[in-house]
């Protein structure tokens, strides 16, 4: 049997990490700059991480939901401190497309509305509902299409106001789009939605699977604007590369026996790999390492000629170039050994790295960066 073949992949077999440094099976070593599309926040193979791993599958791995895992209070609490959402209920799914789909089904459960307002170019996930409010008609099947989503254009506030109705659950939108582009709302745009979303009884829910966990030097994106959210999905750098993802929602919404579940989802395993991620990241100040590094990276690559463009905050990185950025990215893979990701649609070379990057990897981007595109 061979494998369905629906990624484009690169000739490069990884056998090993640790930290930002990638081995492959011929022993070559890459700096990653990616994170396996933004998943490991923390840093490969991380000591504390790998220690609670392998002392958690030596006791027990898995459990279903039928009985109290203690683990998933102990992470709400964590979360609870390090988020700043002080009174919000923790659900625990697999993915990102599965957080989005909950909270796209919660919002519709709770104002028994069945539309939802989602932004162009946004980018959700591939399960029905996720895939439903991204807008690539590529990547939907006919299964998938729906006069139940409305589209509006990220920072016009007019063209939400103007399919906004008394059947709209909810507004969908991610804290930085990131496959759309490393395109950020902007905080007024993110408070005139709130508003309207108050003013309309719908829920606002924002998407930051991608964004947030402390990569742009807060937790979560949207607090740069002031405004909190009903519901907010998370999963990527949740558990450092176990697949672990998550709502977290307003307690005004009640909870029903039955409207959400999953097998999987919250068992001992993930709960271990996203509290050892969680502690490590408050013990290290990853988030404000991640803001410091940002500016420090932003710093350095500003007034390089190459680039047309310079988007993001923290350590989600939008550098949008003059030249073919899928040349620049396979230069520097192939010839200076970095790994980096792309914005679809644009020409923008897409940077989430782990949050634990020092300046001394920042360097050596920039170096073989202006190589690269001299
Ligand atoms: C903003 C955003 N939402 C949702 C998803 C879907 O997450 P997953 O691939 O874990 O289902 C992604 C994945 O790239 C994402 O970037």
């Amino acid at each position: 049997m061979n494998t369905f073949e629906v990624f484009k992949l690169y000739p490069i077999a990884i056998e090993s990490a640790k930290g930002l440094e990638l081995t492959d099976s011929e022993g070559k070593k890459y700096l990653d700059l990616y994170g396996g599309h933004g998943v490991i926040s923390i840093g490969h193979s991380q000591p504390d991480y790998v220690k609670r791993i392998t002392e958690q599958i030596n006791k027990i791995g898995f459990y279903s939901n039928s009985v109290r895992i203690p683990f998933q209070e102990e992470l709400a609490q964590k979360l609870q401190k390090i988020s700043g959402y002080s009174d919000y209920k923790l659900f625990l799914v697999n993915s990102g497309a599965e957080a989005n789909e909950n909270a796209l089904k919660l919002a519709s459960f709770y104002t028994n509305r069945s539309k939802v307002i989602a932004f162009r170019k946004a980018f959700h996930g591939r399960t029905s509902l996720a895939v439903a409010v991204t807008d690539s008609p590529a990547i939907q099947a006919p299964i998938n299409k729906t006069d139940k989503v409305l589209w509006a254009e990220l920072n016009d506030i007019e063209s939400v106001k103007a399919v906004m109705d008394n059947d709209v659950a909810a507004v969908i939108i991610e804290g930085i789009q990131g496959v759309g582009g490393v395109k950020i709302p902007t905080n007024d745009f993110l408070r005139q939605l709130r508003e309207l979303c108050t003013q309309n009884g719908s829920l606002l829910i924002v998407d930051e699977i991608q964004c947030g966990y402390g990569r742009t030097g807060k937790f979560f994106y949207h607090q740069y604007s002031g405004v909190k959210a009903d519901i907010i999905s998370m999963a990527k750098g949740i558990a450092n590369g176990f697949p672990v993802g998550a709502i977290m929602i307003n307690p005004e919404i009640p909870a029903k026996f039955g409207m959400l579940g999953t097998t999987f989802g919250g068992n001992h395993l993930g709960c271990a790999a996203a509290l050892a991620t969680v502690e490590v990241m408050m013990r290290d100040n990853l988030v404000d390492n991640a803001a410091k590094m940002g500016e420090y990276l932003f710093g350095k690559l500003r007034g390089n000629k190459a680039i047309k463009d310079l988007r993001g905050k923290g350590l989600m990185v939008g550098i949008e170039t003059v030249g073919d950025a899928s040349e620049i990215r396979n230069k520097l893979l192939f010839d200076e050994h970095i790994f980096t990701g792309f914005s679809g649609g644009v020409n923008t070379i897409r940077l989430i790295p782990p949050l634990c990057i020092t300046e001394k990897e920042i360097d050596r981007f920039v170096e073989a960066f202006d190589k690269v595109t001299q």
